[in-house]
């Protein structure tokens, strides 16, 4: 598990998790890695004798520009978060958060069909590209991207409209209520909601209560977004979910086992959340 810092990531509690109820004599273990080293650090691995490592804030990006392979996710979304180490020693990135975006919203709304409707993504970081990514891989016919700072909307969808398919617009953040009438998903990849940060401020009075709405803040997991959301009617998904579907293809190409995200796993995490 390579951050800077590394100690607030939930991975390696949650891949322990998973090692000890398949009793897989593993570790993921947390190194804090600085921006400099990383072009140092990671080329070792193969010889260290590791299966893989995940990557986090700050370095999801650069990790890309120092693997031998990337898979399509982490080339459009421009970011690896897992490094799986192959059998002639090469480092493959991908990225999985696209695809835990839409594993969490499909568990936990079985029903839930990309052709619903357009959707509605707030923010325009590495999140929401990721958000936006898997998405449109699901088939959402039309996504509507509002951030605080409208260029890098912009940027983000002139950069991913060559790798995506589906229809994208940009609009102005204080319009953000105008857009809500014909939604289907809407999600939250900014910070606000999370502890320290204020709340978003959104009118929900506009949006269809049959949209499902997201945020993937999972610090705390009752965000006032998805409060709100709730007391009105509409199905919501909350952070957690994410966190824990993006680490399954990991496991996965790591163990060679799917591992199972159960109510009990979620406990347990909602517990560890709150130490
Ligand atoms: P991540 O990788 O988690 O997406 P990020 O790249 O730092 O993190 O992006 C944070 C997002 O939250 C951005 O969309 C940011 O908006 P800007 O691009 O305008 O900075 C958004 N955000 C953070 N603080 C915000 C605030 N106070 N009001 C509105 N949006 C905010």
């Amino acid at each position: 598990m390579l951050g800077f810092p590394v100690k607030q990531s939930y991975s390696p509690r949650l891949h322990g998790r998973w090692l000890e109820a398949l009793n897989i004599d593993g570790i993921l273990v947390p190194f804090e890695v600085s921006p400099e080293d990383l072009s140092l650090v990671l080329p070792t691995f193969p010889r260290l004798g590791l299966v893989g490592a995940c990557v986090t804030i700050p370095h999801k990006e650069a990790t890309l520009t120092l693997m031998h392979n990337v898979d399509d996710a982490a080339r459009a979304i421009g970011a690896v978060n897992v490094i799986s180490i192959n059998d002639n020693g090469e480092l493959i990135g991908r990225n999985t958060d696209g695809y835990g975006f839409i594993e969490s919203l499909r568990q936990s709304l079985p029903d839930w069909k990309a052709d619903h409707g357009p959707a509605l993504v707030l923010g325009a970081g590495g999140a929401a590209r990721a958000v936006v990514y898997g998405l449109a891989s699901a088939g959402v016919p039309e996504i509507r991207v509002i951030n605080r700072t409208r260029k890098r909307a912009e940027r983000l969808a002139k950069e991913l409209s060559t790798s995506i398919g589906c229809r994208m617009s940009i609009c102005d953040w204080d319009e953000m209520e105008n857009h809500l009438s014909d939604v289907a998903v809407l999600v939250n990849t900014t910070s606000l909601g999370m502890v320290g940060m204020p709340p978003l401020r959104l009118s929900l009075n506009h949006l269809p209560v049959t949209a499902v709405v997201v945020d993937i803040v999972y610090v705390p997991l009752m965000t006032p977004l998805l409060e709100g959301a709730r007391q009105r009617g509409n199905h919501i998904v909350d952070g957690l979910g994410m966190l824990i579907h993006q680490a399954r293809p990991a496991f996965r190409e790591w163990f060679g086992v799917d591992p199972e995200v159960t109510e009990t796993l979620r406990s347990l995490l909602i517990a560890d959340l709150r130490v």
